[in-house]
């Protein structure tokens, strides 16, 4: 049987607001195996973008632990919790978080640059450019690689983020609504997107209300529901 690259056992995250504890993980179970496509369908507030945090080390979960590769992330020393951020993970943000003052092609660099630490990315510049390049190519923007976000479309920023998490070849790459704030047609496009990105072997996780989405994980991995602070449909 193949290992898990990533799994959680009764993962819980609440958050105290207004003198109260608000319980929004309440003990999620979830396992990724490499190569898989896993979706997570919930509604809006149901805690998709706080699971994704989690599986993402982006923030701590109030109990349980989250194993990638063996070992539990939140276990790991800030330096070590960093790494596995910026070279194991590739995260799609639902608002894809671009900076505005760079172009496509810089967006995408940058990742380089934080994993590398700036005089190590400096020498080794020419195959970051050439391996951004590549990427927007992959995501269909050769055009667009000089433009700064402001000018892109929402399905081209989308693009360039996803060309962003995969500049450092992540192990899995988790996306938050990656359609979320698309028109149909765009979204369908992006989610052909990711369906070819997982056709040649990337692992992802896509935490999602968008029905088409679940539908196109259930044809080719599996799909999971959020409800309560529960994953259902093992
Ligand atoms: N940092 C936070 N502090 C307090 N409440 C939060 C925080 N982050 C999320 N929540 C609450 O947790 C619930 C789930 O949020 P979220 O994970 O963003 O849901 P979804 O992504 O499914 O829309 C919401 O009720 C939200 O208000
Ligand atoms: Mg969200």
């Amino acid at each position: 049987m193949p290992r898990d690259l990533l799994q959680a056992t009764s993962l819980k995250r609440s958050f105290h607001e207004g003198g109260r504890e608000l319980h929004v993980l309440r003990g999620i179970d979830i396992n990724v195996q490499r190569g898989q496509m896993v979706a997570i369908l919930g509604a809006s507030g149901s805690g998709k973008s706080t699971l994704l945090h989690l599986l993402g080390g982006f923030e701590r979960p109030t109990a349980c632990s989250v194993i990638f590769d063996g070992r539990n992330i939140y276990d790991l020393p800030g330096g070590k919790l960093d790494h596995y951020r910026n070279q194991h993970v590739g995260f799609v943000f639902q608002f894809y978080h671009l900076l505005p003052e760079l172009t496509a092609l810089e967006n995408v660099m940058i990742a380089a640059m934080i994993r590398r630490g700036p005089l190590s990315w400096l020498a080794g510049q020419g195959a970051t450019r050439q391996r951004a390049l590549a990427l927007l190519e992959r995501v269909g923007l050769r055009e667009r690689t000089r433009h700064r976000p402001a000018k892109l479309s929402g399905g081209e920023r989308q693009r360039v983020a996803i060309a962003r998490a995969l500049m450092n070849q992540p192990d899995v790459l988790l996306a938050d609504e990656p359609t979320g704030n698309l028109d149909r047609n765009t979204g369908a496009n992006i989610l052909q997107l990711l369906t070819e990105l997982h056709d040649e072997g990337q692992t992802m996780v896509i935490v999602t209300h968008d029905e088409h989405v679940a539908a196109r994980a259930e044809s080719r991995g599996s799909v999971r529901r959020l409800v309560d602070g529960q994953l259902d449909g093992l």
